[in-house]
């Protein structure tokens, strides 16, 4: 049949995933999380690596399996090849080759960011081009210009951690274990985020600065710690909301910024962060403000997942944008 059949993989970080699409259609998104990290307070890549190896074929066969194709009737096999951790993302590149060479179909190679942003095309609604998508993870903060599937442009990121990371670093000062960006915003919903100040960075043009305020919080805490040894757990819910509505407000100021430089009131959020109550929040009061439509992929497609590269590769296909068996993992890849 002419029906496009991909089959994606995606093992850039702590999450082994494959999906299939049909003709464009994500029909299932297996993701198997690896719990190994909960113990060390953050991702170790010598276990991810481990860990994407033991799941990669359970993971690949039962996607296959629920969609109910066989490897033969694969059209293409679409895979991260970057950004994330080295010997992540050699794990999914080799699968990748090694299917696509047995079974003579060619292969595709993905950008995890912009497949975080093509995840708004999986299910309805859908963004209009151009749109802004901010996308937020533990590992990258970008605002992009996105004009069309594979026509997209970083025009402000950080210049050095991302939002996600300051959450859960963040998270660990405050003795919440990893990863604590989710329970940093379980703790701010019933904590007041006027309770204490900490500076909002000032960055040029549409960049972010992170770092600054996981510093200020730190010392603020030492601080307080040595006049009071109960500090932190007397108020743990009003720290955690006054942190979040500063990094929400840092991530939000950018992007208005950038939607009125840009004329654009189509926008998007993506990545880990985006399911932030605060973020979601605070976006959905700006928008009332400026006229903006927002869209906000469902959570299964927010946090890393296969789905959203099957969707790149999809788009990839009909360019007719493919790679060769030469192709490497690229743990830095840009756009
Ligand atoms: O996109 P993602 O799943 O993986 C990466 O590619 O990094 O993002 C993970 C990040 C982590 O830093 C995690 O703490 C953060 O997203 N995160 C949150 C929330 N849910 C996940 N941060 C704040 N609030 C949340 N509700
Ligand atoms: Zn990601």
């Amino acid at each position: 049949s002419s029906d496009i059949k991909i089959l994606a993989i995606e093992s850039s970080c702590d999450e082994t995933s494959a999906a299939v699409a049909v003709n464009g259609k994500v029909l299932n998104n297996i993701v198997a999380t690896q719990s190994v990290h909960e113990n060390y307070g953050g991702v170790v890549p010598e276990l991810a690596s481990r860990a994407h190896q033991q799941n990669i074929v359970p993971v690949v066969d039962q996607a296959l399996k629920n969609a109910a194709i066989s490897r033969e009737e694969l059209t293409a096999v679409a895979f991260t090849r970057g950004p994330g951790l080295m010997g992540a993302l050699l794990v999914g590149t080799s699968f990748a080759k090694g299917l696509a060479l047995a079974l003579d179909i060619p292969l595709i190679e993905v950008n995890h960011m912009q497949a975080h942003i093509l995840a708004h095309f999986i299910d309805d609604p859908k963004p209009k081009f151009p749109f802004l998508c901010l996308t937020v993870s533990g590992g990258h903060t970008q605002i992009v210009l996105v004009k069309d599937y594979n026509l997209m442009e970083v025009v402000g990121e950080t210049q050095d951690d991302a939002v996600g990371e300051a959450f859960d670093k963040v998270a660990k000062m405050l003795g919440l274990g990893y990863p604590g960006g989710p329970k940093v915003d379980q703790l701010a919903q019933k904590g007041n985020p006027k309770a204490f100040q900490f500076p909002e960075t000032e960055m040029p043009g549409l960049d972010y600065s992170f770092s600054g305020i996981k510093t200020a919080v730190l010392y603020f805490l030492r601080d307080q710690l040595k006049q009071n040894e109960g500090f932190i757990e007397e108020n743990k819910a009003d720290l955690a909301a006054s942190i979040q509505k500063t990094l929400v407000a840092m991530l939000l100021q950018k992007l208005r910024k950038a939607a009125r430089q840009y004329g654009i009131h189509q926008i998007a959020i993506a990545g880990g962060v985006s399911a932030n109550s605060g973020l979601r929040n605070g976006l959905e009061q700006m928008a009332g403000k400026e006229g903006w439509e927002v869209y906000i992929p469902a959570f299964e497609y927010c946090t890393d997942n296969a789905g959203m590269i099957a969707m790149a590769g999809h788009y990839k296909f009909l360019a007719n944008e493919f790679v060769d068996q030469g192709v490497s993992a690229l743990p830095r890849m840009k756009f």
